[in-house]
């Protein structure tokens, strides 16, 4: 246990913030031994994955637990599928890479999102085509209060775009402790119907791709315009795409005749990195905070010495912005500690 301690390579944002306590774990007794701990001394806790998904606004004055338990098992269940289980502590695109290494079909989509297994079932991470309730199987959880292991399967999660029980009703209720997925072992449900994959491969002349194929095309996407937390700080996509009716959006037509959508129902989801673009967003800086210049979705530490505080502003300023040119209300998709 180490006081007063920097989180600073704990978060991908590079935020100088402090734990009053701070513990790593590698098992579960471990983390109960330290939630006890928390209890007797009456200490906030602070679950810590990846570090991929949350801005440190302040020091935090309670104990910082990191989940670093570790571990992938399989079991085969028919000729074309495996259940691959692995501990919240792995770090996501390792597990991918793992996955793929051995043919296993269902994460080529998911390739190098930030970030550690056990924190994707909180936000339902996903991209181009994919999200993980797609191969969710279930995830057993250490629940809080009672210190007792309960399993959620696909349907108890109420996953929704990056979103769960675990960010709903059940927020700071549960540690998950490890995640199943159901792969394929051969004929591989292969997606590339995302805009940006489909260009990708054909500028690669490949026709019939492999899920290694897909992979690498995401892989190729993501390094060309997001940049790689361990260079610059940040945390992904710091708002979500916003969903507005599909009268306002007709009207928002009428005015910004470039607005895009993607139509579901009466609803239709915007891109709020557009929203932002056209705010004149896109690769501003203030101080130590900017908007990155190739995705302007994602806010990032430009000179590392950032305060959690002025990144917030900063988002606060983009708010405000989309909301007066667009009547649109952006939610930000990182969690504000
Ligand atoms: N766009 C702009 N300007 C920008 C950024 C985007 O006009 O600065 C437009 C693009 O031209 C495109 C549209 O917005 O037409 C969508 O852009 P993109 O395909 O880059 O996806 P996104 O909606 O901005 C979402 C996820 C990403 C995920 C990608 C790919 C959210 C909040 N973000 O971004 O997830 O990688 O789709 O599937 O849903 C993350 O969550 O951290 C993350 C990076």
């Amino acid at each position: 246990m180490q006081e007063n301690f920097s989180l600073k390579p704990y978060n991908t944002f590079g935020v100088d913030a402090k734990a009053k306590y701070f513990i790593e774990v590698s098992n579960t007794d471990e983390l109960k031994e330290a939630l006890t701990f928390s209890k007797n001394h009456g200490l906030p806790l602070l679950l810590l994955g990846g570090g991929s998904n949350i801005l440190l606004t302040k020091d935090f004055e309670g104990l910082a637990i990191k989940l670093n338990l570790k571990g992938i098992s399989e079991e085969n269940i028919s000729n074309h599928e495996v259940l691959v289980t692995a501990k919240a502590g792995e770090n996501w695109h390792e597990f991918v890479k793992y996955c793929l290494q051995k043919d296993y079909g269902g994460l080529e989509n998911l390739s190098l999102i930030p970030g550690n297994v056990g924190t994707s079932p909180m936000q339902n991470i996903g991209a181009y085509g994919t999200e993980i309730k797609d191969i969710f199987v279930n995830c057993l959880v250490l629940n809080l209060k009672t210190l007792e292991l309960e399993t959620f399967n696909l349907e108890e999660c109420k996953f929704g775009y990056r979103d769960s029980i675990f960010k709903q009703e059940g927020k700071g209720k549960y540690v998950i402790l490890e995640v199943t997925f159901k792969l394929t072992t051969k004929d591989h449900h292969i997606k590339t119907e995302y805009g940006a994959i489909k260009n990708e491969l054909e500028h690669l002349k490949i026709n019939t791709p492999s899920i290694q194929d897909v992979s690498n095309a995401v892989i190729n996407i993501r390094q060309s315009k997001l940049p790689d937390p361990k260079e610059i700080g940040n945390a992904g996509s710091f708002f979500k795409n916003p969903t507005i009716p599909l009268a306002q959006f007709q009207d928002l037509k009428q005015n910004f005749e470039n607005i895009q959508g993607y139509p579901n129902g009466d609803v239709v989801k915007v891109p709020a990195g557009w929203l932002i673009e056209q705010c004149g967003w896109k690769g501003k800086q203030i101080g130590n905070v900017a908007s990155h210049r190739l995705q302007s979705l994602v806010i990032i530490n430009a000179t590392g010495n950032a305060t959690g505080k002025e990144i917030f502003d900063f988002s606060t300023d983009i708010i405000n912005s989309v909301k007066e040119k667009f009547g649109i209300e952006l939610e930000r998709e990182v969690n504000i500690i």
